[in-house]
């Protein structure tokens, strides 16, 4: 993950540890009640699909929809992962993946951090989320 970019400057773990940092203070700070074991680890693998997404001869199908399904599977080679771990990964890119919704607090919490560490490596400061 340290070899791929996932944002501007930043690589995916870079980015992958933002996200885990983020969910487990909103986790937290907000009271949200969702198991902090799970949480770290599914936020640190939702991005576990290993090839850089700017070359479109490294995957096959669109990155965006595909890519959860592709890190699922990776993780799920290398780790015994729970059924909430497996969700927080699968539905990271929801609403994008209609189908593969968050059902769990650990999932909406990862989805979100998402969303909010994106946003911010992509447009405001193209490093790493300082939380
Ligand atoms: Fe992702
Ligand atoms: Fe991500």
């Amino acid at each position: 993950m340290k070899h791929f970019i996932q944002h501007g400057r930043i690589s995916t773990y870079e980015h992958a540890a933002s996200v885990t940092r983020l969910s487990f203070y909103l986790n937290r700070r907000l009271r949200l009640g969702a198991s902090d074991p799970e949480l770290v680890r599914g936020a640190f693998l939702h991005d576990f699909y290993l090839y850089d997404w700017h070359d479109s001869a490294s995957h096959k199908r669109l990155h965006g929809f595909h890519h959860p399904v592709v890190a699922l599977k990776n993780a799920m080679q290398r780790y015994a992962l729970s059924p909430v771990e497996q969700n927080i990964i699968k539905s990271h890119m929801w609403p994008l993946t209609l189908f593969s919704v968050p059902k769990c607090r650990a999932a909406v919490i990862v989805c979100l951090a998402d969303k909010i560490c994106s946003a911010y490596e992509t447009v405001v400061r193209k490093r790493s989320f300082p939380c």
